[in-house]
């Protein structure tokens, strides 16, 4: 009897606990269009997966009358569960609980489960929804962050670390997405900013709305701090799930392979006729991806910025790759400022998480003028460089039309240890453009012409010849550069050819206390 009352205050503990902030809060929570933080990890969970640490936990703190309210579990839901049968580690701020801000406790309960995934190898997933720095506890909120970035910072490469943003996110709080691989944003009810829009105003005397200064879609489209902007929370849990499945749980392991029936020798006849004859008429090389990965399932990061170049994950007869490709469709497919950072943080990740990289060539060069000069281009375009350069995963090349300059080398070369290079019948390999190129050499020549229709003439001949000499594969793959010009149609069962044969490829950089990436 006695053990029966103990095992009934247990239970009505535990319901105490999930009631959180009490029914008001949780009712303003579903009337702004946003689940509770149990809500959301039941959602993303495989169903009857979690398990729940740190329900008792209560703050410490007596600060302004603190002492009367002290909620179970304060205000953050944390444990471990599964996504498809595979171990993961969770945490979900809870806003009806003193409006999800963090507390001593709330850190030292989000600290536990990142040291387990640490212990364990598994991601760790975290919703934000908060408030920020809990007030009432001052600087121990504050060494409660500094807390949770440090274990973000030696996560970092170790194990996969993802943060959802389903509510406020502001201040020094957003500094821990920050650190970590992926960001998630939903659509009018989340924002994230350094400092919000009562200071932009009196710092700057811009007047500008938390949507605009914050919003999933600024972040989507023009900060590029954000990777996913989602519609809704149900969205989003299906896009994470969809994101887990191709990674490996830590850096340790292999992604997972998920068997297909799409036969490895598909030929795509349209590849053959897809480069239009017009150098300067664009095609959209996501068409290209569709066609050679397995099922035209691509799972596309970053899909509103920097679109002149496309990253994503997909798969090659199973094996999870990630594709990095220059898209003709937009700004010519040229590499930028925001290009090369977004092309560069993706291949840096792939290289941690064993993920070999599939990279499609069709690059015009680096973009001209005093913006990108102004904004570093010199260095941020080095990004890309060092990441190809230092990345250790298997590197499979195809060149399909463009290869000019600066960008020949970056896009995954021979020169940069790229293991299977291939170019089409159709790729262009060169130091410059035909235009350009006649330009430098024949300047003379064309100023002595006075007749401009002899000018013409004069010009379209040299550039035919120099066509002719250098846009074409047949250079390079005299020297090596590239392994094999290949049928367009033929690409998907090269590239998994390719795949196959550098599945046990070791290569090592040599031992350092770490890089010196050019930030
Ligand atoms: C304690 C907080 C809180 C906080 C909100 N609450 N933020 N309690 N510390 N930081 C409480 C509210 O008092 C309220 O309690 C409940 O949470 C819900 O808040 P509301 O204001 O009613 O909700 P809403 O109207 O939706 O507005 C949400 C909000 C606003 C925009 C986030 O609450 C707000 O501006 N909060 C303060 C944000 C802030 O300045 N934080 C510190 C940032 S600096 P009741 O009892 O009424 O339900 C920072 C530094 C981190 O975070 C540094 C890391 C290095």
């Amino acid at each position: 009897m006695i053990m029966q009352e103990k095992v009934n205050e247990l239970l009505e503990l535990r319901a105490k606990a999930r009631l959180g902030g009490g029914e008001k809060r949780v009712e303003k929570q579903h009337q702004q269009g946003k689940f509770t933080a149990r809500e959301r990890l039941l959602m993303f969970l495989d169903e009857g997966s979690f398990e729940e640490f740190d329900m008792f936990v209560t703050h410490r703190c007596t600060n302004f009358g603190m002492e009367k309210d002290k909620p179970l579990s304060d205000g953050v839901i944390t444990g471990y569960g599964t996504v498809e049968g595979r171990l993961v580690y969770v945490f979900s701020q809870d806003f009806t609980v003193f409006g999800g801000s963090l507390s001593e406790t709330v850190s030292a309960k989000i600290c536990k489960i990142m040291d387990m995934a640490m212990k364990m190898g598994a991601p760790v997933i975290g919703f934000n929804d908060s408030g920020g720095a809990r007030i009432q506890e001052g600087v121990n909120s504050l060494s409660g962050y500094g807390e949770i970035f440090q274990r973000n910072i030696l996560a970092s490469g170790v194990v996969p670390q993802i943060s959802v943003i389903f509510g406020p996110c502001a201040g020094g709080a957003v500094y821990s997405p920050a650190l970590t691989d992926f960001i998630m944003m939903a659509k009018n009810t989340s924002y994230m900013f350094v400092t919000g829009p009562k200071v932009v105003k009196t710092v700057t005397n811009e007047d500008v709305t938390v949507e605009d200064l914050g919003g999933a879609s600024v972040h989507s489209t023009k900060s590029g701090v954000a990777h996913f902007a989602v519609d809704n929370e149900e969205d989003g849990m299906r896009i994470l799930r969809e994101l887990l499945s191709f990674l490996p749980s830590n850096n340790m392991e292999e992604p997972p392979y998920v068997p297909t029936t799409d036969p490895i020798n598909r030929l795509e006849d349209y590849l053959n006729e897809i480069i239009p004859d017009n150098p300067n008429k664009p095609y959209d090389v996501k068409e290209v991806i569709y066609s050679i990965v397995d099922d035209r399932c691509f799972f596309e990061i970053q899909s509103n910025y920097a679109q002149n170049i496309i990253i994503g994950f997909a798969r090659f007869n199973g094996m999870s790759v990630g594709v990095v490709a220059n898209q003709p469709k937009y700004l010519a497919g040229v590499l930028d400022i925001n290009a090369s950072r977004k092309g560069a943080r993706f291949v840096r990740f792939c290289d941690a998480f064993n993920i070999p990289l599939v990279t499609l060539v069709d690059v015009p060069g680096f973009l001209p003028g005093t913006g990108q000069e102004y904004g570093g281009i010199i260095l941020h375009g080095a990004k890309l460089l060092y990441a190809y350069g230092e990345a250790t995963v298997p590197k499979v090349t195809v060149i399909m039309r463009k290869n000019y300059g600066g960008a020949y080398i970056v896009m995954s070369s021979k020169h940069l240890r790229g293991d299977i290079n291939y170019a089409w019948p159709t790729a262009e390999i060169a130091v410059m453009g035909a235009k350009g190129a006649v330009e430098v050499l024949m300047g003379k020549e064309i100023k002595n012409l006075t007749d401009p229709v002899q000018q013409n003439e004069f010009i379209n001949e040299k550039e035919t010849e120099y066509r002719d000499a250098f846009a074409n594969p047949y250079v390079a793959a005299r020297y090596g550069y590239v392994d094999d010009v290949i049928e367009p149609r033929n690409t998907r069962f090269r590239v998994i050819r390719a795949l196959e044969s550098l599945k046990n490829k070791r290569l090592e950089n040599p031992a350092k206390k770490h890089d010196n990436l050019p930030l």
